[in-house]
This record gives C-alpha cells, structure tokens and sequence, in this order.
C-alpha cells in the first residue's frame, strides 16, 4: 500500500461528491484582463474592485525587504508604523498589521473572548471568522443570516462582515443591541463603502469595538489590520497567537498597502458602484437572479453554476463557480465582483456572455 494511501482515498471521496477543487493560472495582462489556458478574458470575480493592484504608485511602492521575523523580535520596520499610523489617522483608533485577514480573525476571534464569554456569529461569517472563533474557547452561537432579532440576550460579542463576500449583502448593524461588542470585517467593504471608504459601519454610523480591514482587495496590495481602542491591540499584540509566531509582513508589501490606501478616492469609489449598478441592471433586463446591495453580485443558479462558468469562460469572461463548502448546497453561485478598472465595453462583453436567462 502506498505510504500516501489514506490522502489518495479521501482525495477520490471528493471527486465522488464533484468537489474536486484545482487551480487555475491566469496572467494577467491588465486590471481587468488576463490570459487564462491560452485565453484572453476579462476577469470577472476579482477583489481588486478599485484597480489598484495596478495602480503605478502601488506598484512603485514595492521597495523594501523581508523582515526577517515576528514584530516582537526582529521584523518591525519604520514602514509597519508609518501604515499604522496612516490607519490611525484615518480611522481614528490605534492599528495592529497582520500578513493577512485570515491571520487577523485568527488572533482576534481566538483572543477577545474568554471561555465564560458568549459570542453571537452571523451564519454567513467568512471560515477565517469561524475558525478564529473555533480556536477561542469563548461559547459561540451561530444566528441567522443578518437576523438582529436571533442574537441571543446574553450575548457579550456580536461578529459580522460589513460586506457578505458571498451573499454581497449588509448587515443589520443599526439594529444590533448596543450592549454586546461589535465586530466588524470590512474586508470587502473597506476603501469601498461609507464615508472616504471607510467601511459598511461608517456608512451605518456605527463604530465597532472591533474593526477588520485588509489590504489585498480594494487596496490593491496584501495583508490586513485590526483597529479598535487602545486595549484591543496590547491585547492582540501580548496574546494574538497568529500575531506573534509569524513573520512581519515584508516591507514591500506594507508599502505598497500604504500606497494603496492613498490611491483609493471618491473617484474610483463612484465608478466602482456605477460598474456594478450597471452589471445589476443588466443581468436584472436579461432574467439573472442576483443577490446583494453593492459591488459584489452573487448569480445562484444552484448546480449549473459550473456549466454556466464555462459559458462564460468560453465567451472570454472569467467568473469561476463558487461551490459547497464555500456556500451552502443548492446555492452555488457565479460570484461576480465590479472593479472601477471595468470599462463600459467589458461591461457589455460581461452581459453578453450571460446571455438571456432561460
Ligand atoms: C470576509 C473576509 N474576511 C477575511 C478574509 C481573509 O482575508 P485575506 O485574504 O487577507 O487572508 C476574506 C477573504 O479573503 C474575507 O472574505
């Protein structure tokens, strides 16, 4: 028997279920476009919804070097604070980096509560949420989706996204009790939604104890951060376990997150929601069903979301399947995300490719 005989086994099991997962490389030629098997598409389900992955002072940004260690022994760099406080200055609270916003859930969800604590976590929490809140020993109740009237009386922590980076939704969090914590990852809504980008809580009103942001979507870089009151990060920075056993983001990268963040106007913003409006609009006259109040637009079309990504990939569109375990069975989508880099020409070939609903 092969010595890797049991990863084989449980490899063949997925097949079984059609949940086989593989990569697929594509080139990129531009914000919005790439070469993909061969293949020029217009890229369709990017994070970059302000296109500044592409952005020249992002990418003139990237100088610098690795760090060479965790922040509390040897990598914290002049460039980490100068980001931090660029964060602190536009959110108003102090900011702790991390590599990325997997690693920020991780140290925060695992360390803010304790084990007599109970926190309230939307159904639709991203899995760095889920097992942020798996490694914690706080109790953990899981509430229907953007349910405000579920959460539980004696909740102590309320966890939500600010945008659902799968249903493309919003939170009820005017309407969530004022007594709980509130935390908020505004990983798809940050440098996108509210007030200078500053999130779906902004937007709201709200301030949340607890505030996540990352620098690998709308800012065009990598990495993420943790923002809130002082305590908040001396506590993540003396107990956040995926803070202090991992390398320092490389500087490079934390520069050009500053970048992005000084690149990310009210201009690229309107675009972004004029794209997206227009996407909405369209696929609404041709018979689509899509979820969602912003740049991300959910397609379910249940288990024809695979055909439908080669249709489109075919019509030189790419907007992979999104499938169990990401979304629920029977819900399987195509994810389709705007980018203010869409011109209106890509906008019309993106239509196109869906064609009329049938
Ligand atoms: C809601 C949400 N939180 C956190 C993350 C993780 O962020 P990162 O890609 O920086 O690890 C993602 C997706 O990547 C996400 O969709």
């Amino acid at each position: 028997m092969s010595r890797y005989a049991t990863w084989h086994q449980r490899l063949v099991r997925i097949a079984e279920m059609g949940r086989t997962r593989a990569l697929r490389t594509i080139a990129p030629t531009g914000p919005t476009t790439g070469r993909l098997e061969g293949r020029d598409v217009i890229i369709a389900c990017s994070n970059d919804y302000l296109g500044l992955a592409w952005h020249p002072d992002v990418r003139a940004a990237a100088t610098g070097a690795g760090s060479g260690g965790s922040r509390l022994i040897s990598g914290s760099r002049p460039t980490h604070e100068q980001l931090e406080h660029a964060l602190e200055d536009w959110l108003g609270r102090p900011a702790l980096l991390f590599p990325s916003g997997y690693q920020a859930n991780l140290a925060v969800f695992s360390t803010v509560c304790t084990a007599d604590q109970s926190v309230a976590s939307d159904a639709a929490n991203h899995a760095s949420i889920i097992d942020g809140l798996r490694l914690g020993r706080a109790q953990r109740t899981v509430v229907p989706h953007a349910d405000a009237a579920a959460i539980p009386a004696d909740t102590q922590l309320i966890v939500t996204e600010g945008l659902f980076s799968m249903d493309g939704d919003l939170p009820p969090l005017t309407d969530y009790p004022s007594g709980p914590w509130l935390a908020v990852d505004e990983a798809h809504a940050i440098g996108c939604l509210g007030p200078g980008g500053r999130g779906a809580a902004a937007a709201a009103g709200v301030t949340p104890d607890i505030r996540i942001g990352t620098f690998g979507k709308a800012f065009g870089a990598s990495g993420a951060f943790v923002e809130g009151p002082p305590e908040l990060k001396q506590l993540l920075v003396n107990a956040g376990r995926s803070f202090i056993f991992t390398t320092a983001p490389p500087e490079p990268v934390a520069a050009m997150a500053l970048a992005g963040l000084r690149a990310a106007t009210d201009e690229l913003r309107e675009r972004l929601m004029s794209n997206a409006h227009t996407l909405r609009v369209g696929l609404g006259q041709l018979g689509w069903p899509v979820l969602g109040d912003a740049h991300i637009l959910p397609v379910v079309v249940g288990d024809r979301a695979l055909d439908l990504s080669e249709q489109l990939l075919s019509r030189g569109v790419f907007a992979p399947a999104i499938r169990y375990p990401t979304v629920p069975v029977g819900t399987e989508r195509i994810r389709l995300t705007a980018s203010a880099a869409h011109t209106s020409t890509q906008l019309d070939r993106i239509l196109d490719a869906f064609g009329p609903h049938h």
